[in-house]
């Protein structure tokens, strides 16, 4: 099988690797790409926003599966024009993406499907704004309603913070979802799903602040650890029962059936599991770790999800390890990434290019706020960690930052289930 995967992140990187080591794959390429996917992959220069050019690289390179990562390709319909040219994509049309793209539209859709979520409010006039604040207690939880790569959402008790990100949004021309607060662990399940078939890969848990405890901005996430030694061995199957599958049947009945990737973003809070968000893709950096622990070759699940035949696959095959994956950013990231600066000892196993380019000079160069991450694996989630972190010691780049605690509260036994889910 030739398989073309869209995209340059980690995500696509790790992507990448398992399909590189998967034998039904016989030739790989990633458009764009980035330093790392050049080592296992064809590389295609290629503007993902444009629908027709995924399709040209697609049929020139004549791929038998189009692997589409990022979402903002999905919600401009790149895997609808990659279909409609007669080639099996992974990945859902326009119509389903909107999920992610539309967070009205997710709000609608778990509404009908009877899917615990916050309660919200958009706003889209700046005199509506405090009267619309003034129904939310504190933390407040502010949202561009739009994509904004997890950089658009605010969590602050100081509803001076709220109302100033809320104004900078309309200010903008986007509207500002206001959402009521979910305490408890957030957790993500990543689905394969083609219409009303639903499989679920292994629970995991992202970090989406910038500093360790959780302080500092928000970011597209710093790390993430799976499975969770939390949670019971049943919640991935409970999750999709109450959550995943409803959510894919409502698609399904409004007649845009969700065919690749359903991210439900969660809270595990004490009235039960709900939805923080849904995602049209697979997660990042989560993938990165989650793919470390899979067996069964990627290949086979992505086509077969494009194809419509996943009732047909048996369930993934894991690894009884755990996975933990470290974001490497660069300085100033989140708000002004600095860009340009060499990185060395970027080549060992478990590292996963993100923004990262090869210079004329052969110099590997950072060109993205989030310039790697690193995946280790290991017995037991402390080892796990032990052993991304030191894949993580050669790692040179001038001024980056990592957090040093993902997965740290959960290897000291500091997270647990709520009751209402044991
Ligand atoms: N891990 C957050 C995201 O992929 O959106």
């Amino acid at each position: 099988m030739r398989i073309l995967v869209v995209g340059s992140g980690a995500r696509e990187h790790a992507i990448a690797v398992s399909l590189a080591q998967d034998p039904e794959v016989t030739a790989l390429a990633c458009a764009p790409g980035n330093a790392g996917t050049a080592a296992v992959s064809e590389q295609f220069g290629l503007d993902v926003g444009d629908n027709d050019a995924v399709v040209a690289v697609a049929r020139t390179w004549q791929a038998d599966l189009v692997v589409i990562g990022p979402e903002a390709p999905l919600v401009s319909g790149a895997a609808d024009a990659v279909r409609a040219a007669g080639i099996a994509c992974f990945g859902p049309g326009a119509g389903a993406a909107r999920i992610e793209g539309s967070k009205a539209f997710a709000k609608s859709v778990m509404s009908s499907a009877g899917v615990p979520t916050a309660s919200s409010v958009v706003v889209d006039n700046p005199a509506h704004l405090d009267t619309a604040l003034g129904v939310f207690t504190p933390p407040y939880v502010v949202k561009d309603d739009g994509l904004a790569a997890g950089k658009g959402v605010v969590v602050s008790d100081d509803v001076e913070v709220a109302r100033a990100h809320a104004l900078g949004l309309l200010d903008a021309g986007h509207p500002a979802l206001l959402e009521s607060f979910l305490d408890g662990p957030e957790a993500s399940l990543f689905c394969l799903v083609d219409g009303t078939t639903v499989v679920p890969l292994l629970p995991a848990q992202d970090f989406k602040r910038v500093g360790d405890d959780d302080t500092g901005p928000n970011t597209g996430g710093m790390g993430a650890y799976c499975p969770l030694p939390w949670a019971g061995a049943g919640l991935a199957d409970d999750l999709v029962e109450r959550i995943v599958r409803p959510v894919a049947t409502e698609l399904d009945r409004r007649g845009v059936p969700f065919s690749g990737l359903l991210y439900a973003g969660l809270a595990l809070t004490s009235q039960g599991p709900a939805v923080v968000e849904f995602n049209c893709r697979f997660g990042d950096p989560e993938t990165q770790a989650v793919l470390a622990l899979l067996r069964t070759p990627l290949a086979r699940l992505l086509h077969a999800t494009a194809t419509g035949t996943l009732a047909e696959q048996p369930p993934p095959d894991w690894s009884d390890d755990s996975a933990v994956t470290v974001v490497v950013a660069a300085e100033g990231y989140p708000a002004t990434p600095r860009l340009g600066d060499v990185i060395t000892g970027a080549d060992g196993d478990g590292v996963r290019h993100a923004g990262t380019r090869r210079r004329e000079d052969g110099a590997v160069v950072s060109c993205g706020g989030r310039v790697l991450s690193v995946v280790g694996t290991g017995a037991d989630l402390a080892a796990a960690r032990a052993d991304a972190y030191a894949r993580l010691e050669p790692v040179r780049l001038a001024g980056s930052h990592h957090r040093t605690d993902i997965g740290l509260r959960a290897e000291r036994g500091e997270v647990s289930m709520p009751v209402s889910l044991r």
